[in-house]
């Protein structure tokens, strides 16, 4: 918490200083007292719709000549509001006391309760929430018990399908607003509204569905059993899950995650507060696109048996692969993994491919470039004066990034941190902000969702876009949107230049390009590494030393490839894949070594930011799929050699002592640290990030495609 402008509140006989400008309710939490609450959410504006965070506030007055009015006892008097007052929406003043206990304040809570339950349908025992309702809590805790009214409760049309990922019952909705307010205020898709007036009021989408990609979000905020998980639904109750807090890696934003499992399998994905991070915001892929996980997973390996698979003991896969490598000499072995490893198996990697000497290394996909100019983080993005995004689907490439660049133009308000964490109820922020979409310029070849938020918008090819705007920083003419946008760089003290995909596959001359028009303005950027971990594994040699990449392995003679969607037709080698199901690459490999997710890992990955994020293992039952580090120990092993490094605890030690970071002991919202150079080299042509991760994602799981109606699914067309 800032020591600025500090103010002092007494809260039940407590004195806490917090700063000017914050709720009552926030200085009653600072004071580690509770009231209940539930229209209020931390990333939301304050309304004060459900009243239920009712307290007796009182303030001290001051005479005309300036002096306290004090009591008969010679202490500042305080003046009472005359009835319990809703502290979402009050805001705490020098000397206010605040009182959360008192039997007025209980009445008036109860009371409240009692209407807010007045058309529940008390599903209760068997609401779909699960046991995770906080009405439910919250009416154990401070209602009645019983109720004085006794009519028919309304009616509303049940479990009604808002899109195939939320469900919507309209008879649990408690009217707090914050579904409404999270679409107008976070995404910026104004999608759900109330219906009728008064009794009548009932919440719906117009329209009919909701849009994708960030829609997910309504089921974590949501108090009640109205908004849910279309895909956790019904697989079990919150307190049969086991909670695991671990990142995101399906792009590289690494938004922080609990994932829930139960009885061994992958169930729910929530999102969880990291305010530097993702807030506490999940785009629709990172939450909904887990079902894979649980579908036909490898659970031991395979080798291929005149063609035909056969279930193995890693024994007899190691000794097949030693079989297959005889007379395979090391430098014509090809070692190539997805970009979305931790740094402990990658490290683990570059030790081996070092150990062995073989130059044929790579991650995929991978941009082989270097940005040389100040790093953004997301909190510059969110708080910038000005962002110009060039060459990035930023709903695709890295979907919360898309967020913090909402934020920002609603003005960059982060939320005030305290002590018990992030703010309940914000009160800088209000309902229908203005938006500043003048600090925004969008240059993509073909439309995005930014380009409708933006007031600066082409769509242009990249390279085009930062030839021009390098001649206008550099003082010639370009005219139309790139001027502007030049303007725009020009003209503020804190701009961000986020580089996408269509620069970054580019090469390195857009890069320096882009380094000069930074420099030139005094810009931060933000470049968008192709996969999850791209940023850290970029740092550690695991690019082709002179030898072959992935799509040039056809030349090799033998082949381990670890979880990669797509190999050369022509590779005739032995392949050992390492592999979470029996994929097309899969196939073709002579061994399959089974592989876990990263949902069952421990380690570190690198965020787009440079940030070092936890990676923990949730209870998911995988047979025996290992990491990285375990599959090259079975090559090593067929090889006759011991691998340098075989477990977690060797693996941090050599990032010690490679980057003297500890990542044994990260902290919880991560860390941003100097990983030093990033090793360079041809970049793989497989990577086509045109495709779409919303697609690539979902699409991965049986489940989620039926649900889709296949890839016919509007949302995920070609
Ligand atoms: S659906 Fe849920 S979040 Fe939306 S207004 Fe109703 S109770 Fe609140
Ligand atoms: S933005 Fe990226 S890291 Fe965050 S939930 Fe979506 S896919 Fe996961
Ligand atoms: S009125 Fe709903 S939290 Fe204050």
């Amino acid at each position: 918490m800032t020591q600025q402008n500090m103010i002092t509140v007494i809260v039940d006989g407590k004195e806490v200083q917090v700063p000017a400008g914050t709720s009552a309710i926030d200085a009653v939490f600072q004071a580690g007292r509770d009231v209940p609450y539930f229209c209020s959410q931390q990333y939301l504006s304050p309304i004060g719709a459900c009243r239920m965070c009712l307290v007796e506030a009182g303030t001290p007055r001051k005479n005309p000549d300036g002096s306290w009015i004090l009591d008969d006892e010679g202490n500042k008097k305080i003046f009472y509001f005359p009835k319990p007052m809703a502290s979402c929406t009050l805001g705490a003043s020098d000397g206010m006391v605040i009182k959360s206990q008192t039997d007025s304040v209980k009445k008036a809570q109860a009371g409240m309760m009692e209407f807010t339950l007045i058309n529940h349908p008390l599903d209760c025992p068997t609401c779909d929430k699960g046991g995770a309702c906080e009405l439910q809590d919250r009416a154990f805790e401070y209602g009645y018990g019983v109720s004085r009214f006794q009519f028919d409760r309304r009616h509303a049309e049940k479990h009604y399908e808002l899109s195939e990922f939320v469900i919507l019952d309209q008879e649990r909705c408690i009217h707090c607003k914050r579904c409404v307010r999270y679409f107008e205020e976070i995404p910026n898709q104004e999608v759900l509204d109330f219906i009728e007036r008064g009794g009548h009021t009932f919440i719906d989408t117009l329209e009919g569905g909701l849009p994708s990609n960030f829609s997910g979000n309504i089921t974590d905020i949501c108090p009640v059993g109205a908004l849910l998980d279309n895909v956790a639904r019904f697989r079990g109750r919150n307190w049969e899950y086991e909670h695991t807090s671990t990142t995101c890696t399906a792009c590289p934003v690494g938004c922080s995650i609990t994932v829930d499992s139960r009885n061994g399998r992958l169930e729910r994905i929530v999102g969880r507060d990291n305010p530097e991070v993702n807030e506490q915001w999940l785009c629709d892929a990172g939450r909904f696109g887990h079902p894979y996980v649980d579908e036909d997973r490898l659970t031991q390996p395979l080798v291929k048996v005149n063609g035909e698979f056969q279930p193995a003991t890693w024994e007899q896969a190691i000794a097949a692969i030693k079989t297959g490598l005889q007379g395979v000499p090391a430098q014509s072995i090809g070692f190539y993994t997805k970009a979305d490893i931790t740094l402990e198996e990658g490290i683990a990697l570059e030790s081996f491919v070092k150990q062995i000497g073989t130059p044929n290394v790579d991650h995929a996909p991978r941009y082989g470039v270097v940005v040389n100019a100040p790093a953004a983080t997301l909190t510059d993005v969110a708080t910038a004066d000005a962002v110009v995004v060039i060459g990035a689907d930023l709903t695709e490439e890295a979907p919360v990034v898309d967020l913090r660049i909402q934020e920002m133009l609603k003005g960059g308000i982060l939320p005030q941190q305290y002590d018990f964490g992030t703010a309940i109820a914000d009160l800088r922020l209000t309902e229908r902000m203005h938006r500043h979409r003048e600090r925004l310029a969008v240059f993509y070849p073909t439309r995005t969702r930014m380009h409708d938020v933006a007031g600066i918008a082409a769509e242009m090819n990249s390279v085009q876009v930062l030839e021009h705007l390098s001649s206008v920083v550099s003082g010639q003419y370009a005219g139309g949107a790139i001027e502007e946008a030049a303007s725009l760089l020009k003209n503020a003290k804190k701009p961000v230049i986020v580089l996408g995909s269509d620069v970054l596959k580019g090469g390195q001359i857009g890069l320096d390009i882009a380094a000069h028009i930074a420099l030139s303005v005094n810009a931060k950027v933000l470049p968008i590494p192709a996969d999850a971990n791209g940023f850290g594994l970029s740092r550690l040699e695991i690019v082709p030393q002179n030898g072959a990449d992935l799509s040039s392995m056809g030349t090799l003679k033998a082949a381990l490839v670890s979880r990669v969607t797509k190999i050369p037709e022509d590779f005739a080698g032995f392949l050992v894949v390492h592999e979470t199901q029996l994929t097309e690459v899969a196939r073709r490999a002579n061994v399959v070594l089974p592989a876990l997710t990263n949902y069952e890992k421990r380690g570190t990955t690198v965020n787009l930011e440079g940030r070092l994020l936890k990676l923990d293992p949730a209870a998911i039952s995988s047979g025996e799929s290992a990491d990285l580090i375990t599959a090259l120990g079975a090559v090593a092993e067929a090889l006759d050699l011991k691998a340098p490094i075989r477990g977690q605890r060797s693996a941090q030690k050599a990032l010690k002592d490679r980057f003297g970071v500890d990542v044994a002991n990260l902290p919880e919202q991560g860390l941003i640290a100097d990983l030093g150079r990033q090793y360079n080299a041809r970049t793989s042509r497989f990577h086509r990030p045109e495709v779409g991760m919303w697609k690539e994602v979902m699409l991965r799981s049986k489940r989620l495609k039926e649900k889709l109606g296949g890839e016919t699914h509007a949302s995920v067309a070609d």
